[in-house]
């Protein structure tokens, strides 16, 4: 073969292989599941939304009711049957080659048509579902996919039972009786494709028996995901993280039964002992052999709310630290070990001290208060928002070597102490319903540490978070993260119109994100540039759409326009000049407008 064949050969390979990357990602963004509307207080699902929600439901596993993700019984169906199909270049592909079961999940998907087969019997199949019930579906399934009537059934009675709690929406009667003090029925709370039984909405939300948190399913998901975040920091940065900081929110950890929690335990490698009522009362290292990598040292940064709710978690953490500090193990091994006693050597404290790695906010006090600086673009310097964040977080809890609690001791230095080793930071995203750029919390929190850590170590951590809910557990770098929500919904028409439909607060929710957005460029630059660019000429170039918001919510609009003048002006943002004047004109058109109306 010549060299010019050979060259050319490589050029397509690497061509088909940069193709099927793009096209990996299109498929990331299709499959994103997001909320295309605001729920309404007191109002049913429609018709359109229920269709959506029944699908994001029925394509998960479902062992505790013997149910298996319908998207992938389809897809066994279609090529267990011998359907051939055929690949993007139209050959034929043989049945082998495409029958793995892991066709859907497997991000290394090299079918496009089978996959879009799949998704339009899945969507048609859950249409007729609603159009004809239970056996209509199973029956059109088994013609269509060869899928048995035994399997789908499991599903679509599932679905069944969601839909009937989907039309009924007990939640203004159920406010008017909690306000006469009768009593409301309990329900779970959780996300509702990870846990439909929290239907019928309008129920007292219950959360988990702290003791037994985390649960055995979430200790076991926690060491696949923790996996995962050492494995692409080694691969990206060529070693284990010396040291990371890790965020934990309370009503995550109430929805995932301590998922947060058992990813810091599976850090430090340590797992938790129970008593005979399964309560966690202790934790036991997992030994070196079988862990098979160094014990990461953990600084967890703790809301207020995880504070109150997890009073004995806290400790069991503060004593995971502690356990793992004391074991005679390597240095190389045991980064908690060297760091801390490290540390005694190097400037005579104790143990204690050292040992410090669970912080929160000062008793009765929750927030980092970096979401309200930034928003009101009150900060100047990159520091004022790392110092804020020490301030507000550096409240110790745990127990002493004599057992007494610290019960949040004020203690900056060992916090920025912990900080200054940490080479990651890392939060485990719970819900499909929220993202980091559908609130101001994510920024706040996981921005707000990182910005300390950088303040600390004069170095940008690695940043990163993790769905605990996608079917394929991913662990993404936060600026992954933000452009992928950004495409699946700032961006998307389908979630914008949705937003839309709402008038007034569609448009501040629309506002909203993009604010969101810039808090991730404030605390960790972790936007891009085109980011702000597509935001703009969807949002506010685009004459229509900036019609549409001027007269639906001017205040917001007027908001918007200022973000992103303020991320021009902060240097997050390269804007060509035009369009730089053309927003200074749009503001004060939008000004002059709401003067007017006011
Ligand atoms: C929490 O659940 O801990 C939490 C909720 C909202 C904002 C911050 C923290
Ligand atoms: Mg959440």
């Amino acid at each position: 073969m010549s060299k010019e064949a050979v060259q050319h050969q490589l050029t397509d390979a690497e061509r088909e292989a940069h193709m099927f990357a793009l096209y990996e990602q299109v498929l990331e963004i299709e499959g994103r599941l997001i909320p295309t509307g605001l729920h309404v207080f007191g109002r049913p699902s429609e018709q359109a939304e229920c269709a959506d929600l029944l699908r994001m439901v029925a394509s998960f596993d479902r062992p505790e009711i013997g149910a298996r993700a319908l998207p992938d019984l389809v897809a066994e169906g279609l090529t267990d049957c011998g359907l051939r199909i055929k690949d993007s270049e139209g050959r034929t592909q043989n049945e082998d080659a495409i029958s793995e079961q892991s066709a859907i999940r497997n991000p290394q998907l090299k079918n496009p048509q089978l996959k879009e087969r799949v998704d339009a019997i899945v969507r048609e199949a859950i249409a007729c579902f609603l159009r004809g019930g239970i056996d209509e579906a199973c029956a059109w399934l088994e013609t269509t996919a060869r899928v048995s009537v035994e399997q789908s059934r499991s599903v679509f009675v599932l679905l069944e039972k969601i839909r009937e709690q989907l039309q009924v929406n007990g939640e203004l009667d159920s406010l008017s009786r909690a306000l006469c003090g009768e009593y409301i029925e309990p329900g779970p709370g959780a996300d509702i494709v990870q846990n439909p039984g929290i239907l019928p909405t309008g129920r007292n939300t219950h959360a988990v028996n702290p003791y037994t948190v985390p649960s055995d399913l979430a200790f076991a998901r926690a060491e696949r995901v923790v996996k995962l975040l050492l494995e692409r920091h080694a691969a990206e940065h060529g070693r284990y993280p010396q040291a990371m900081a890790l965020v934990l929110w309370g009503l995550d950890n109430i929805k995932t039964q301590g998922e947060g929690v058992a990813q810091a335990l599976w850090l430090l490698g340590v797992r938790p002992v129970r008593d005979a009522m399964n309560r966690v009362i202790d934790v036991e290292p997992i030994p070196l052999e079988q862990l098979r990598r160094p014990r990461i040292d953990v600084v967890m940064t703790v809301s207020g709310i995880f504070r109150d709710l997890f009073a004995a978690t806290m400790g069991l953490l503060d004593k995971a630290v502690r356990c793992v500090a004391q074991l005679d193990e390597p240095a190389e091994l045991n980064f908690v070990r060297r760091n801390i006693s490290g540390q005694i050597d190097a400037e005579n404290c104790s143990f204690d001290e050292a040992a410090l790695r669970v912080f929160s906010n000062a008793p009765g006090n929750y927030g980092t208060n970096i979401n309200f600086m930034v928003m009101d673009s009150q900060w100047d310097k990159d520091d004022t928002l790392a110092e804020l964040f020490v301030t507000r977080k550096c409240f110790a809890y745990g127990r002493d070597r004599e057992g007494r609690a610290l019960e949040g001791r004020e203690a900056p230095g060992a916090m920025k102490r912990a900080l200054s080793r940490v080479e990651a930071t890392y939060q485990n995203l719970d819900s499909f319903e929220i993202g980091v750029t559908d609130v101001d919390h994510y920024f706040e929190y996981l921005g707000g540490v990182s910005k300390a850590v950088e303040k600390q170590t004069q170095a940008r951590p690695a940043i990163y978070v993790s769905d605990s809910l996608a079917r394929e557990t991913k662990v993404r770098t936060l600026s992954e993260t933000v452009r992928l929500e950004t495409r699946a919904k700032t961006l998307n028409p389908k979630w914008y119109e949705g937003m839309l439909k709402h008038g007034f607060r569609g448009v501040a929710e629309i506002e909203s994100h993009v604010a969101n957005t810039f808090g991730w460029s404030a605390t960790a630059d972790a936007v891009d540039g085109w980011i702000y660019t597509e935001v703009a000429n969807t949002f506010i170039l685009d004459e229509g759409m900036l019609a549409r918001l001027r007269d639906l919510n001017p205040h917001s609009a007027r908001s918007l326009v200022a973000r992103l003048l303020e991320a021009e002006g902060r240097g997050f943002w390269e804007a060509e000049q035009e369009v730089v004047d053309r927003l200074r004109e749009i503001f004060s058109l939008l000004e002059d407008r709401i003067e007017g109306v006011a």
